[in-house]
């Protein structure tokens, strides 16, 4: 795969185009240690080795990141009155990136975001089966029965059903519910459905990807490539 010199560096968050000519005259770029000045060079960035001063500037195909999402932000890109979940990912060119799925303002935990269009649409179609685990802190004491109820499946009102779930008794109010959709307010509606209050959410398991818990609510990271491998696992790229 072919690319211009000059894509590829915009591309990698060095600048926009002209940015990028400036940083091209200065005679900062080499290709296989030839200096080249020349944005409209083809270059394969799979086999060259490009620098930028000393610094090798590496090729992704896409970028991937885990976010500890706080309360108080919305999941979506842009929001003329809050705080965006992408307000948070100070990142070159954040306006290719999307959250997958989406928690609610008040949710916290585990969100991934990518310009991996193919990923994001794999880990959400309901086909597909992916696991999504939330720590819920309940109302009232988590009692069999709601456990029961739920691991058989419940109906959420509005002529909608959620399917059997997995449930783990941590305390008296606190459990991990595992569901493979992603139903509006889903935890919350199952929660209500066996007479009881969800308050406070906490996503922290998506498919093979787990929340870092050394990300305090806000901070995010890059996903590591073996996270990467283990998340794209199943996936064709068309
Ligand atoms: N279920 C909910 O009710 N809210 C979320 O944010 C995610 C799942």
């Amino acid at each position: 795969m072919l690319v211009r010199l000059d894509k590829f560096l915009a591309d990698r968050g060095l600048g926009t185009r002209s940015e990028v000519r400036e940083i091209l005259k200065k005679s900062r770029v080499r290709i296989n240690e030839t200096v080249c000045r020349d944005g409209a060079v083809k270059m394969d960035p799979l086999q060259d080795r490009i620098l930028l001063d000393d610094c090798q500037i590496t090729y992704e195909a896409f970028r991937y990141y885990m976010l500890n999402k706080p309360a108080g932000v919305i999941t979506a890109t842009t929001d003329p009155h809050c705080q965006t979940v992408m307000d948070l990912i100070r990142e070159p060119r954040s306006n290719t990136l999307s959250p997958v799925g989406r928690l609610d303002k008040d949710t916290v935990g585990l969100l991934l975001i990518t310009d991996d269009g193919s990923l994001n649409h794999y880990l959400l179609s309901p086909r597909k089966h992916v696991d999504k685990t939330y720590e819920v802190t309940c109302a009232k004491p988590f009692d069999d029965t709601m456990k029961q109820a739920l691991e058989q499946g419940v109906c959420l009102g509005g002529g909608e059903h959620a399917a059997p779930a997995s449930v783990t008794l941590l305390s008296e109010n606190r459990i991990h519910l595992t569901i493979q959709e992603g139903k509006f307010h889903q935890v919350k509606r199952m929660l209500h459905a066996v007479n009881n209050e969800v308050i406070h959410l906490k996503r922290i398991r998506m498919g093979s990807l787990v929340l870092d818990d050394t990300l305090a609510e806000g901070e995010y990271r890059k996903l590591t490539a073996a996270e990467i491998a283990a998340l794209c696992q199943g996936l064709e790229r068309s």
